[in-house]
């Protein structure tokens, strides 16, 4: 898509211009970035009250709540079911099948509790229900024997090359009046997601004393009215790490790891943090910016041997979630992608990764292709360049949190950003085909959600051209 030079970025190109390595480097972008005009009238993202409506406990005795879904192996025909029950362990059976009123089939999962501090958890039930047909709605069950509640959710088609497939894209999304808009506007959105990218950053409980988990509690609650319908695929976030040793809580990720389940052992990964899914025509890997990711460390070695097993005949489009973004050009959180950008960022030019999502800033961003993998320390090369091997780079760290927006940037805009705004939203990614994905984001725009940035991706295996040619 054409875009047109703002002030920033002609100011950017004149500096440069006083250097003429640097002037050659920027002169490759056909197009400048875009700082977003737009302001916001509040930025404060105030958590919703314990007593608002979208945390209310279900009805009846033992009522399942915190209902949420996510793909349960490598290429979607099992799902995880994960429910909380308050006041004993009830069942942890899951009934299912294709028809509302004759649900034939069941599964039955585990039943745990976890410690924090002062805090005890309800039973928290896991069920993985396994050889379901692609494609095709079924329906389910949990509390069998108190209050049974059901809901209902799409299997993905089966992996192929030109699968369409819609995901939707939130992070960071809290338990503010901001996060329920933007919810709100991803269940209203036309393009309507089938599955939920989500880039880590949930609850913020660790925002409040001693991490006072029952702000977990209320954001299962607050989440289930998607979760429980179409899958989310979980990535871990800093708010995640809830190590507090003040208090004797040093097992880091506990109450993340307790609740949300993953299918991380299907991609021959050791640990929930990093994994890899299939769906539809996507091949999904999530990677963790809070667990050791050096040379020689498992989620190292993990990802040096899971690139070269994605298949872009089977699966066409290489999407990468992590929480830190690696470009990133606000004045929050500047450069804390960096480490592991140095480790990985040659691997994705090198496998054509199509699109990288992160979270972390409060704030929205899209970079234009570009890398930063010629630079050796001695070379001094170390502006991001463009390059059509490399992925776009989005952060969209704006789903609602606890703390604000990220409304400070860096000026001037750098020229590999194509488009930042400091808006709260959510993005859609809805892939046509093994050669296009329509890429929008909706900013929440205080009754609606507005479509403010977009883009026609090619992809970068079968069609690897600029996209700037592209028009929306
Ligand atoms: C959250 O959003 C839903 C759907 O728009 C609405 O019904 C509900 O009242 C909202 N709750 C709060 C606390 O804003
Ligand atoms: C319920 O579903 C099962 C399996 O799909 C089928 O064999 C059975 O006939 C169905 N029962 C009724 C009453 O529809
Ligand atoms: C946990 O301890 C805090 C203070 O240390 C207190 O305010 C809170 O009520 C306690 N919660 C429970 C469930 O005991
Ligand atoms: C890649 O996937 C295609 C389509 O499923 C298949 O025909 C081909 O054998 C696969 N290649 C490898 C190396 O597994
Ligand atoms: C924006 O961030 C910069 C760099 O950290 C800082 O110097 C500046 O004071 C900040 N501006 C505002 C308005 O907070
Ligand atoms: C892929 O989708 C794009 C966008 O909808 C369309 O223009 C193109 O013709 C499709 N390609 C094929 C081979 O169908
Ligand atoms: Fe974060």
């Amino acid at each position: 898509m054409k875009r047109s030079c703002s002030s920033n970025a002609l100011a950017a190109i004149r500096v440069a211009g006083a250097f003429a390595a640097a002037l050659v480097v920027f002169s490759d972008f056909c197009d400048a970035g875009k700082t977003s005009a737009f302001v916001r009238k509040d930025d404060k993202a105030l958590d919703m009250p314990l007593d608002s409506d979208v945390f209310r406990v279900p009805n009846g005795y033992n009522a399942p709540q915190q209902v949420h879904i996510t793909q349960g192996d490598h290429d979607g025909s099992a799902v995880i079911v994960s429910w909380v029950t308050p006041d004993e362990p009830g069942s942890s059976l899951v009934l299912y099948g294709a028809f509302v009123n004759n649900l034939t089939f069941s599964a039955k999962g585990k039943v745990h509790r976890y410690k924090f501090y002062n805090y005890t958890s309800g039973y928290i039930h896991h069920c993985t229900i396994r050889n379901l047909k692609y494609d095709s709605r079924y329906y389910y069950a949990v509390g069998v024997g108190h209050a049974l509640r059901m809901f209902w959710f799409t299997t993905p088609p089966k992996v192929g090359p030109d699968v369409p497939y819609t995901f939707g894209l939130i992070g960071d999304l809290g338990q503010s009046f901001d996060s329920n808009r933007t919810l709100t506007h991803y269940e209203l959105n036309m393009h309507k997601g089938k599955t939920m990218l989500f880039v880590g950053d949930l609850s913020y409980a660790d925002n409040y004393p001693n991490h006072d988990n029952v702000r977990w509690d209320t954001w299962g609650r607050f989440t289930e009215r998607s979760a429980a319908y179409q899958p989310w695929i979980w990535t871990a976030g800093n708010h995640e790490i809830d190590f507090v040793p003040e208090i004797g809580e040093t097992e880091p990720f506990k109450p993340y790891k307790n609740r949300y389940h993953v299918p991380y052992k299907a991609s021959g990964s050791t640990s929930p943090f990093w994994y890899s899914i299939k769906r539809a025509s996507a091949y999904i890997i999530v990677l963790a910016s809070y667990s050791a990711y050096g040379k020689y460390t498992p989620q190292y070695k993990w990802l040096e041997a899971e690139l070269p097993k994605v298949n872009r005949s089977e699966t066409s489009w290489l999407i990468v979630l992590m929480h830190s973004p690696w470009y990133n050009s606000y004045n929050y959180h500047y450069m804390e992608g960096e480490t592991m950008r140095v480790m990985y960022e040659p691997w994705f030019v090198k496998y054509k990764v199509d699109v990288v999502f992160a979270g972390h800033v409060h704030a929205y961003e899209r970079s234009e292709r570009i890398s930063n993998v010629a630079y050796n320390i001695v070379n001094m090369e170390c502006n991001p360049v463009p390059d059509q091997s490399a992925p776009v780079y989005i952060t969209i760290g704006d789903g609602g949190n606890q703390e604000g927006l990220a409304t400070n940037m860096t000026q001037p805009q750098p020229k590999y950003s194509a488009f930042r705004e400091a808006s709260f939203g959510h993005a859609i990614f809805d892939v046509k085909n093994r050669t296009h994905a329509y890429y929008a984001w909706h900013r929440n725009q205080d009754g609606y959600a507005v479509e403010a940035d977009s883009m026609w991706f090619y992809n970068r295996f079968w069609q690897p051209m600029d996209e700037s040619s592209a028009s929306v």
